[in-house]
């Protein structure tokens, strides 16, 4: 398929980005003898298993449709782990059967599913760790993503902790960053190896969590590498990442049309039939604004506090004119805005805009509200043949009626 034979609103995932992340990835396993694994909470998107499972170790789930998607797509000989806050032993009986690793959030759900997981422990066939909490913030701005702000039920805390760990714990974890750089991840772990040392000598792994920018141009991709060495000389671990943000970084657009213009008092609102609330719902959450190709940025403080209507052009950078326009959906919800964005002219009726940085924690949480239309899911392959664009899913009426009754 060719691109302009693509429907919108469609994800495009592009495969040679994913496999220029994964190399990136690959090296770091290679170079400092560690392990990566996929958070396929960030991503899911199961048709490029395949292709990320020639270069990482596994997964991580968060529950258990994650880990059967990884049993069943991922490859056999990979590891699967898991993490849940709290498991239900029906549950457990599959999870102990097809997961590698299973992690405990407390020292009574450990106990609790004991007996259904120690006699897979005695056969060597899983293992199992505790997630602690570390109790050290380094990150400002998005509490619902810290796991060691005040109140988080994520991770044991020192305080929590039987003075050797139970039988049969032989890993530890701790997940604390998000979309961090090198730094955080370091002073995390000196605050663990302060605080938790007798415990950091009694496992055999620890899984350093994700939120680890690695594949960000700035990242300190060397200096990670020789961090881990550290740890593994001076602690006798072997050493596991869990990112997903990383794995499919800038990995994938979101192109979608533009089916109005509403003129609002301050500038032109532009409908779409895409939805921050069904098809990015980070762009709400979180909050962000995500970049738009071919958006520019405003150069003067000037423009930004202009209440004239910016259907007038500004200056930008470099004196482009530019326009202010603001990109909202279709749906009911008044705050369903994407955000503000300004483009050298303002566009029409039946253009095509395209998001960017839309392969993560987009098509893993998106929803039918409203009756949305859920985005096709595409393949944007590196070959520059008729077929470069393929069609991986695409999603109807049903999809929306199957979940309701
Ligand atoms: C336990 C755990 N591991 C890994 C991740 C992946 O984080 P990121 O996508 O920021 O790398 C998350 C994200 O919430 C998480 O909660």
């Amino acid at each position: 398929m060719k691109y302009n034979e693509l429907r919108t609103p469609s994800y495009i995932i592009q495969e040679g980005k994913l496999r220029e992340n994964l190399e990136t990835l690959h090296n770091v396993e290679e170079k400092a003898g560690c392990k990566i694994l996929l958070a396929q909470k960030a991503f899911s998107m199961y048709k490029t298993y395949p292709l990320i499972s020639k270069y990482l170790s596994g997964t991580t789930a968060s529950g258990i449709y994650e880990a059967r998607l990884s049993h069943e797509e991922f490859g056999e000989n990979k590891e699967n782990h898991v993490f849940e806050p709290a498991y239900k032993s029906n549950e457990m009986k599959v999870l102990a059967d097809i997961c590698s690793h299973i992690y405990f959030n407390s020292i009574s759900q450990l106990e609790c599913h004991r007996k259904i997981w120690e006699p897979k422990v005695s056969k060597g066939l899983v293992k199992i760790a505790l997630r602690i909490n570390p109790e050290f913030s380094t990150q400002e701005g998005h509490e619902i993503y810290d796991p060691c702000s005040t109140g988080s039920r994520l991770g044991i805390r020192k305080c929590n902790l039987p003075k050797t760990l139970p039988s049969g714990v032989t890993g530890l974890h701790f997940h604390t960053l998000c979309e961090q750089g090198l730094q955080p991840l370091i002073d995390t772990f000196r605050s663990v190896e302060d605080n938790f040392p007798e415990y950091l000598e009694t496992v055999s792994w620890i899984n350093l969590g994700g939120g680890h920018h690695i594949t960000k141009k700035d990242y300190d991709v060397n200096g990670l590498i020789d961090f881990i060495k550290e740890i593994k000389a001076k602690w006798n671990l072997e050493v596991y990442l869990e990112p997903g943000e990383a794995i499919a970084l800038d990995a994938g657009t979101l192109i979608t049309t533009v089916l109005d213009i509403v003129d609002t008092e301050d500038m032109p609102t532009l409908i779409l039939d895409a939805s921050a609330a069904c098809h990015m719902p980070d762009v709400i959450e979180m909050p962000y604004t995500p970049p738009l190709f071919g958006a520019l940025e405003e150069e003067s403080e000037e423009s930004d506090e202009s209440e004239e209507s910016d259907v007038k052009p500004n200056e930008g950078k470099s004196g482009v004119k530019l326009y202010k326009v603001r990109l909202a959906s279709r749906t009911c919800l008044a705050g369903d805005v994407i955000g503000i964005y300004c483009l050298p002219e303002v566009p029409s009726v039946g253009d095509i805009l395209t998001f960017g940085d839309m392969a993560i924690y987009s098509m893993v949480k998106n929803n039918t509200f409203n009756g949305m239309a859920l985005p096709d899911i595409v393949l944007e392959h590196d070959s520059d043949l008729e077929d470069r664009f393929e069609i991986v899913k695409q999603f109807d009426y049903l999809d929306f009626k199957m979940r309701l009754s």
